[in-house]
């Protein structure tokens, strides 16, 4: 299973030796939030490009914001990966050209009570789909393993459409095989592998 490691609850401290046992990481997944379509704040632009600096892992940018479009303009500095904007924000088809334009891969998330048809809709237009796998705004949350059915859901697409799927909140290592199972390509861990002894080992074994 590929892991992008989120950052959100790495204790920051620490972040030299870290971002060096992160290095075979598929993505660093960098969580930015509003305070308005998640009632949490996380950090900016300026803290996503220190990132950029520190490490050589392409980024993976979630936005949970109710304007995307003002995010995606200081995020595209970056050149992330991917940049993901919720079906439940404003201005989804533009957020999606827009970012399109930049040339970096299009996400769209779903949280966990939006139904995974109104994503149908943009499967031709995305490169990422990310089903939520706990409420947005906080890590250290635990797993909803029934969204799960989503993800088998997708899989029926996957012929029509060049996707991936990513799962994001909760995910523990006892939950890798059943996200696989179940057809998923990249998992998002974040308390989870900061509590390990060994978090490049950790990397190594589940990845
Ligand atoms: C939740 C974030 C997640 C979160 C994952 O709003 O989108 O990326 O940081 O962290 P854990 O693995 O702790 O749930
Ligand atoms: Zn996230």
């Amino acid at each position: 299973m590929k892991i992008a490691p989120s950052v959100l609850n790495a204790p920051i401290e620490n972040i030299k030796e870290w971002i060096v046992a992160l290095e075979d990481a598929y993505m660093l997944h960098l969580d930015i939030m509003d305070g308005h379509f998640v009632p949490n704040l996380s950090f900016g632009i300026d803290i996503a490009k220190t990132y950029k600096r520190l490490s050589r892992v392409p980024l993976d940018v979630h936005l949970m914001t109710t304007h995307p479009l003002q995010w995606i303009d200081q995020f595209k500095s970056i050149q992330p990966q991917f940049i993901t904007i919720h079906v439940e924000s404003k201005d989804v088809e533009k957020s999606i050209e827009t970012i399109k334009n930049e040339d970096i891969g299009v996400g769209l998330a779903v949280k966990p009570n939006t139904p995974i048809e109104v994503i149908l809709p943009y499967l031709n237009q995305v490169d990422l789909v990310l089903i939520m796998t706990v409420e947005p705004g906080f890590g250290g949350q635990s797993f909803m393993p029934d969204m799960l059915k989503k993800v088998e859901q997708l899989q029926l697409y996957k012929h029509q459409h060049q996707f991936i799927i990513q799962v994001d909140g909760g995910i523990k290592d006892d939950h890798i095989q059943l996200c696989q199972e179940s057809g998923v390509d990249v998992a998002v861990v974040g308390s989870y592998l900061f509590k390990q002894q060994d978090i490049k080992d950790w990397l190594k074994k589940n990845q």
